[in-house]
């Protein structure tokens, strides 16, 4: 018999439980269980097995299939994230922070697919028609032929796409739009949920490409994009620190693409304007070689990027001493800790460590390990590192370096903005650039070693 009990879900990641806490136990938020009203738990009626279906037409494996037809807007920061331009019947996800510029980077995405020809729809459930208008005179897009709606309900939505079929829908945001499928209230996790899924099966049923926008939350009744990742081709993260006007596009899953490449873009008076050289940009606030500076050459995606990592080491006033990272993994960075203590005899206890990503840049790679220990020791021996140098490399926990992919673009990028050494892992294909003096070492007391004098 089925039960027509509620069932509780995480609006932080979507996780299904039968009753409510006050922490999620898959993602250890607090505050982020809610009710799911109008979903019944119970299993599906029995009647399936009994009712013959038709029979499906199966293909081979080895069937050959034509890559999909794609359309570029002519943003080559964007069309880069999604793998090379738009692919028709595509579901995209874009989240990001509240106020960090998703409306304006989809009304010029908008407006840039419109004037290549793609018939665009935009439909807004935070905006009035007369405010999106407003911002598209300040874009510049005034006369870009972009149709637009405000509108919240979706079935009204879906009964004007189904008319006019557009190519290309953009739906801001999904936590707005409201299903009279599901009796709860909009932002709830099975709205968000429902809306989505409605979304993403009209955008296959009928070729539609469809653009969901997702407000990342904190906490509280509203659910996070999280809920409709699995639903949707492609996700995409655009992320930015307050206060900083890099912002940047970072695919995380792309069933049409590359799941790591990133987009970097700089909000401006006039909109977002696309940075073509990112590296510049972000060691454009560097000052003189100091302690605790080191330069990381990093690959995003497809591409070289130079950030600069910020290390301060102080002795702590705390019986816990603090561990802050800002743009890194915390957990990276207690291992490299570790390492450090247990490999080089070099102890951070009783310290501060703080780490900083200059720029508002997150990066993820390993091999930012080995310019992560050298801000790290840098700012503990106050010595700065020799100037124009980078570094990147990976460390293991037997305190071995490990060669990083890509070196030779590491190098180019590195020599292309004016660097004149680089400090490497031995092994590999190590290949050298013009203009650039690599320096290798196997590892981590070596490189202690060599470079800070001691070890
Ligand atoms: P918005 O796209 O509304 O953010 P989101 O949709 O992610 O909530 O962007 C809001 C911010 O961007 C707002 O603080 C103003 C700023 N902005 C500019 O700096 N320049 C511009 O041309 C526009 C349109 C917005
Ligand atoms: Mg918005």
């Amino acid at each position: 018999m089925a039960k027509s009990s509620s069932s509780f879900s995480c609006t932080s990641c979507a996780a299904i439980f039968p009753k409510w806490s006050g922490r999620c136990d898959n993602c250890g938020e607090w505050n982020t269980i809610s009710e799911d009203k109008g979903i019944s738990s119970g299993p599906p009626s029995k009647s399936l097995g009994a009712k013959r279906g038709s029979a499906m037409v199966l293909t081979d494996l080895s069937a050959h299939e034509d890559p999909p037809p794609r359309t570029n807007s002519g943003l080559a920061e964007l069309d880069r994230v999604l793998g090379g331009g738009l692919v028709p019947a595509s579901a995209i996800l874009v989240a990001g922070d509240p106020g960090i510029g998703k409306s304006t980077l989809l009304l010029q995405a908008a407006g840039a697919f419109a004037s290549k020809g793609l018939q665009t729809v935009y439909v807004s459930g935070e905006e009035a028609s007369a405010q999106i208008r407003m911002r598209a005179q300040r874009l510049g897009l005034s006369d870009a032929p972009v149709r637009l709606a405000a509108e919240t309900n979706l079935r009204d939505i879906l009964t004007t796409l189904e008319t006019e079929r557009p190519q290309l829908a953009i739906i801001d945001s999904i936590q707005t739009m409201w299903s009279d499928n599901v009796d709860s209230a909009p932002g709830s996790v099975s709205q968000v949920r429902a809306a989505a899924h409605e979304l993403t099966s009209f955008a296959k049923r009928r070729g539609v490409s469809v653009v969901l926008v997702g407000h990342v939350t904190k906490e509280g009744q509203i659910a996070g994009p999280r809920v409709v990742e699995h639903m949707v081709d492609t996700v995409l993260y655009f992320e930015g620190e307050r206060g900083h006007q890099f912002r940047i596009l970072r695919a995380v899953k792309n069933r049409f693409g590359p799941s790591d490449e990133i987009g970097v873009f700089e909000m401006t008076g006039r909109g977002l304007a696309e940075v073509t050289n990112p590296s510049a940009l972000f060691l454009s606030e560097r000052g003189q070689p100091s302690p605790g500076s080191v330069v990381f050459a990093g690959i995003e995606g497809t591409r070289p990027v130079l950030v600069e990592l910020q290390a301060l080491v102080a002795p702590s006033p705390h019986s816990q001493p603090r561990r802050t990272v800002v743009g890194w993994d915390s957990g990276r960075l207690a291992m490299i800790l570790a390492v450090l203590e247990a490999r080089c005899g070099i102890p951070f206890a009783g310290l501060d460590v703080y780490l900083n990503v200059a720029g508002g840049m997150k990066i993820s790679e390993p091999a930012a390990d080995l310019a992560v220990a050298s801000a790290l020791l840098s700012a503990r021996e106050d010595v700065a590192l020799p100037a124009e140098t980078v570094v990147f490399g990976e460390i293991s926990l037997s305190g071995a370096l490990r060669p990083a992919p890509q070196t030779e673009n590491r190098l180019k990028e590195a020599a292309k903005l004016g660097f004149t050494s680089a400090i490497a892992p031995s092994g590999g294909k190590a290949v050298g650039a013009q203009g650039i003096t690599l320096r290798t070492m196997s590892d981590l007391t070596g490189f202690v070693g060599e470079i800070f004098g001691a070890g």
